[in-house]
């Protein structure tokens, strides 16, 4: 396969310092590289955003209830990217990016009940053209500040006019008690050093976590009660 853009320092060559120094021919170059570069992306999460529609489709239709509570792919914008590369220490080369930042595109998907994320990962992992990279299964193994969710790496197969490109996508299941956490929690710490935050407020949050998993376990328990198990 060959590579789609040539090696090209994007720190030293920024497009907008190339523009500004009056090459806007060069500024319009680097910008359809950048474009060319992420739009695999785009095409892997748009091929992933329909698998999971497609299920939670079918899944309404055969009665057993949608375990999908709501869907949300983002592409990773080049600031971010950027901001990542530096601090990984990558160099700023689209061949680097591409094999050392495996989340430019994500998918988050909220699911009612904590077994409906495992149900709904199985589902999509076993698909033959969905290729299982990477598992960080954050619900067995909370991180220290109480973050729980399921991060699935996978490969899907987009077939471009003259190649096949496997392109990685950073799936993140969670229920909502969880993605109302992690919501919550990004926002208190947002532009924030955790340092700063006194190490009782940290206890609290990650104390919110655990109140947040009890609340988990509770509403599955009442809508096993209520419905008996998905089928
Ligand atoms: P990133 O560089 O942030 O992508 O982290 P990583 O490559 O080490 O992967 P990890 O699985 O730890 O986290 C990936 C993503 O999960 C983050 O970008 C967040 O969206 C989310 N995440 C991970 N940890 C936390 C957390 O403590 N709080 C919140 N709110 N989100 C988290
Ligand atoms: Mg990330």
């Amino acid at each position: 396969m060959t590579d789609f853009v040539e090696k090209r320092d994007v720190t030293t060559d920024q497009p907008g310092q190339l523009a500004r120094r009056g090459h806007p021919e060069a500024w319009h170059d680097q910008w359809t590289d950048l474009n060319h570069f992420l739009m695999v992306y785009k095409f892997g999460l748009a091929e992933i955003n329909t698998k999971i529609t497609i299920l939670a489709e079918e899944l309404t239709h055969r009665g057993s209830g949608n375990p999908i509570e709501h869907v949300s792919p983002r592409l990773k914008s080049p600031a971010s990217i950027t901001a990542k590369a530096h601090r990984l220490n990558c160099p700023l080369h689209f061949d680097d990016l591409r094999s050392r930042i495996r989340d430019i595109a994500g998918i988050r998907i909220v699911c009612s009940f904590v077994s409906d994320v495992y149900t709904v990962a199985n589902m999509l992992t076993r698909q033959p053209d969905v290729n299982l990279v990477v598992t960080k299964d954050y619900i067995a193994k909370p991180k220290p500040n109480g973050y729980r969710s399921l991060h699935l790496i996978v490969e899907i197969p987009v077939f471009m006019s003259d190649r096949v490109v496997a392109v990685p996508v950073e799936v993140q299941l969670r229920t909502v008690a969880m993605d109302f956490w992690a919501s919550l929690e990004h926002k208190i710490y947002y532009k924030h050093d955790p340092d700063v935050v006194p190490p009782r407020l940290r206890d609290e949050l990650t104390a919110a976590a655990e109140d947040a998993a009890r609340l988990d376990v509770r509403m599955e328990r009442l809508h096993r009660e209520i419905h008996g198990p998905r089928r």
